[in-house]
């Protein structure tokens, strides 16, 4: 059985974030979304993955390179222009050749990884396997409806009035059968070859289209509060062993809960870190500041004086302020600082699409 990791797609969702660069390769606990993917289809017993690269590719190659570093065999397949996930298919006919394939979206994230789905198709009666969760707005997902034996009833992309609840996940185990199906398919009103259409292609031709009820958590990483709560889960799902401790804690400093400091990372006295939190290689925590749970800050970072809670601290940022940051996503560079000068007030340069909140005066 081969993989295939989807990271083509423009991110539109989560600007200004991937204005600069490709949204699968931004950090969930310091680790590109797309490395979880990787781990998570190595885990599934895969050998050999297929990336789908799109438009926005920066860093993906060289970052994961032939996947040797992963346990894999990696192939970069070109989609250019993004028209749709069965249009990935289609683009990785070759590499895929006649296995069976496991094609799972890089910015989805599955608690409990794809092994259920290579369970499922091993009993031998499916033609494909997806995942369904029921989710509060179906509105913004392929939507399923079951029947009462779990077959399948309609089979619907972001429909405006869900049929049902269920949620499909961005992750999917075909048959070869499917190509077929694939190659039949006409663009949607929105200009794509859709995934579901494909499902739906595949379960009318076969009837053996098999749906996994998935327990744990899933997230589809598509907007910054996605990202946000992508880091959460994750840092609170991890075990103690992938918070290593390579860099030095002051003796003055406060450490509390798991928290991976890595080489060359420091927490100076008088601060306080309570884990679960990631601190990147270089990152220095002083005057007094405090990283609560939840955070994962990047690479040579500086946090001077501030609190710093649930958020994300990408590469080379420098925070030197006294003000508490919570929920916040801090781009590679960005800097958070107080003014030195009068006229008294707050200045900002920001990207198109950014976003401040302020304290309300009522806090
Ligand atoms: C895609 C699929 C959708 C699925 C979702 C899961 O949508 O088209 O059926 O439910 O992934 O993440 P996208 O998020 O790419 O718009």
């Amino acid at each position: 059985m081969k993989g295939l990791l989807l990271a083509g797609g423009r991110g539109t969702r989560l600007r200004p974030l991937t204005f600069t660069g490709n949204k699968h390769m931004l950090p969930v606990a310091n680790r590109p979304i797309l490395y979880w993917g990787l781990d998570h289809l190595r885990e599934a017993g895969i050998e050999e993955v297929g990336i789908v690269l799109g438009p926005l590719r920066e860093g993906i190659e060289a970052g994961v390179g032939d996947g040797s570093t992963f346990g894999l065999k990696v192939t970069y397949i070109q989609q250019g222009e993004p028209k749709g996930l069965a249009h990935a298919i289609l683009c990785s006919r070759d590499f895929l050749g006649d296995d069976p394939f496991l094609m799972y979206l890089g910015d989805n994230m599955l608690e409990h990884g794809l092994r259920p789905y290579v369970e499922r198709f091993a009993r031998g009666d499916a033609s494909a396997v997806v995942g369904a969760v029921p989710v509060r707005d179906a509105s913004h997902y392929g939507v399923v409806e079951l029947g009462s034996k779990d077959q399948i009833v309609s089979i619907e992309e972001k429909p405006s009035s869900p049929k049902s609840d269920l949620a499909l996940i961005g992750a999917y185990l075909f048959s070869p059968e499917v190509h077929d199906v694939v190659r039949g398919l006409q663009p949607s009103s929105r200009g794509e070859l859709e995934i579901t259409d494909a499902i739906r292609g595949l379960e009318e031709r076969t009837h053996r289209v098999r749906v996994l009820h998935l327990d744990g958590w899933w997230k589809d990483t598509g907007r910054p509060e996605d990202l946000l709560e992508a880091n959460e889960r994750v840092l609170a799902s991890r075990p103690r062993s992938f918070f290593v401790a390579s860099g030095h804690v002051d003796p003055a400093a406060h450490v509390s809960g798991h928290v991976g400091l890595a080489a060359g990372a420091v927490i100076g006295p008088g601060c306080t870190v309570r884990g679960p939190a990631v601190l990147g290689e270089g990152v220095r925590i002083e005057e007094g500041a405090y990283v609560g749970p939840y955070t994962s800050i990047g690479k040579g970072s500086v946090v001077r004086r501030a609190e710093i809670e649930r958020s994300i601290l990408m590469e080379e940022v420098q925070v030197d302020v006294g003000l508490r940051i919570i929920d916040s996503i801090l781009g590679r560079g960005c800097r958070v600082v107080e003014r030195e000068r009068t006229p008294r007030g707050a200045a900002f340069v920001m990207g198109d699409a950014g976003k401040v909140v302020l304290p309300s005066p009522r806090d």
